[in-house]
């Protein structure tokens, strides 16, 4: 048995239990580290099933070298000038004429937090002075490690990257271990759940937005497309849908329009 074999096997696992797949990069990197793991709790090709079924906390202390949690803060800021500038005061001076004071968005893949508090940020941001609304974000992410650093919710300096001075001043305090945080009112605008989003339940209709970028790109292409139709159902009619620059452009049917704002395509639920 070769580690290249034992590695094979691990990830035709992982894809069976997470619908995910490794990319070749992937596969260099952490090469190593993963056969390093199997070998210390004694797996091999004969009992990886097994011993992974039988052994959770290995399957995800492994799941979590391969989950790749890179995230900042406004990545793909012309998405938040779109969604600051254009696409919240649509959706608000829809929900004046409804007399309905809720958006909810939803963030797929939100790592250790950025994602929804630059949409957090953005709404914030937003001219929105005729209504008090009632803005909520669901956030998702399948590491743990992720959901525990977005709830701790304190920013190193690196982790805060693509923060302006501005904004840190504005909705950001600084603790005593020097990290940046949001203050809890802000927080609680932010619900945060560990799970995998093939099998997480989502209401139907429910967001007027939803992030799910540079995620759907760790799927093979049927869990992909399985994952796409389910936030196309969970998006509101007339909700809008960001997707990472490298997953732009897959179909994703008729019932989504695809928009040109600034430099950015964003789809709409017809
Ligand atoms: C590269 S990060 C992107 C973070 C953020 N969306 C952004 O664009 O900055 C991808 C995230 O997706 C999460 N992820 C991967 N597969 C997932 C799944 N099946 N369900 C939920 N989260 C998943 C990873 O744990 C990781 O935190």
């Amino acid at each position: 048995m070769t580690d290249v074999q034992l590695l094979n096997k691990l990830y035709f696992y992982v894809n069976l239990k997470t619908g995910l797949v490794l990319t070749k990069n992937q596969f260099g990197n952490l090469k190593i580290r993963l056969t390093r793991l199997l070998t210390d709790q004694a797996v091999n090709m004969e009992n990886l099933d097994s011993v992974l079924d039988g052994n959770p906390a290995l399957f995800e202390s492994l799941l979590e070298e391969i989950l790749i949690n890179e995230s900042y803060f406004f990545r793909n800021e012309d998405h938040f000038r779109v969604l600051r500038d254009i696409i919240f005061p649509v959706i608000i001076d829809k929900n004046h004429f409804q007399k309905d004071k809720r958006i909810r968005a939803l963030s797929v893949g939100c790592s250790t937090g950025q994602e929804p508090l630059s949409i957090l940020i953005a709404f914030a941001e937003s001219n929105h002075t005729r209504d008090k609304i009632d803005f909520h974000i669901d956030a998702i992410d399948l590491s743990r490690k992720a959901i525990l650093t977005a709830l701790s919710a304190e920013y190193t300096k690196i982790q805060c990257r693509g923060l302006s001075p501005e904004l840190k001043e504005k909705y950001f305090f600084r603790t005593k271990g020097d990290k940046l945080k949001p203050t809890a009112t802000f927080l609680d605008n932010i619900s945060y759940f560990h799970g995998n989003i093939l099998s997480h339940e989502l209401y139907e209709g429910c967001y007027d937005i939803i992030f799910a970028r540079n995620t759907l790109i760790y799927f093979d292409d049927v869990n992909s497309e399985r994952v796409k139709q389910k936030l196309i159902r969970a998006m509101k009619p007339g909700g809008y849908l960001f997707l990472g620059e490298s997953e732009i452009g897959w179909g994703l049917g008729e019932k989504v329009q695809s928009m040109k704002f600034n430099q950015s395509i964003i789809y709409r639920k017809r």
